[in-house]
């Protein structure tokens, strides 16, 4: 079992991401657990890619926690519908902001973070259960080859039911 992610020179961000997400994939198919998978995938996108923070927050009861993060320390708690975290799980779905200055209700955890994609990881019941948010430093940083390529990797979060059998006791 390789930890290792690597990648040939001169791909796209397209051919990046998804091949980010096929090596990411064989890393994590055989851990059911949603934290230790959640924080692989944020150390993994945090070690290979330029980017501010990247990190989880996990819907819990009626607001969205602090969950794995890499990157600089972060705001604990996020009520539904504030911020970029929160409208995305209020609308459930994922939100590029290419200058946060310009998303009202931006919630600046760091003064530095100048575009932000959040994209929620949806269950099977069709329900949030956590958002993946990642920022950038730079205005324009992130854009839409980094949303598709980010809810490639956001796919990864959950065990389908199908990759991983979780046999019975007896
Ligand atoms: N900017 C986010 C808050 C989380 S931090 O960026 C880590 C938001 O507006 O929801």
């Amino acid at each position: 079992m390789s930890f290792i992610i690597e990648f040939k020179e001169g791909l796209t961000k397209n051919e990046y991401y998804k091949e980010f997400a096929r090596q990411l994939s064989h890393i994590l198919e055989n851990e059911p657990d949603t934290i230790s998978r959640m924080a692989t995938i944020t150390a993994a996108l945090g070690e290979t890619r330029k980017f501010l923070w990247v990190g989880f927050y996990r819907v819990i009861e009626n607001e969205l926690v602090l969950g794995p993060f890499h990157g600089p320390l972060a705001c604990f708690r996020i009520q539904k519908g504030r911020g970029v975290c929160g409208t995305a799980w209020l609308e459930k779905k994922s939100i590029l902001v290419a200058n946060v200055h310009d998303f009202p209700g931006h919630i600046a955890c760091s003064s530095l973070s100048n575009s932000e994609i959040v994209i929620p990881i949806i269950n099977h019941q069709n329900n949030v259960v956590a958002v993946l948010d990642v920022d950038h430093t730079e205005l324009h940083g992130l854009n839409e080859d980094d949303l598709s390529g980010l809810q490639k990797i956001a796919s990864l979060t959950l065990v389908s039911d199908t990759s991983i059998v979780i046999k019975p006791a007896f």
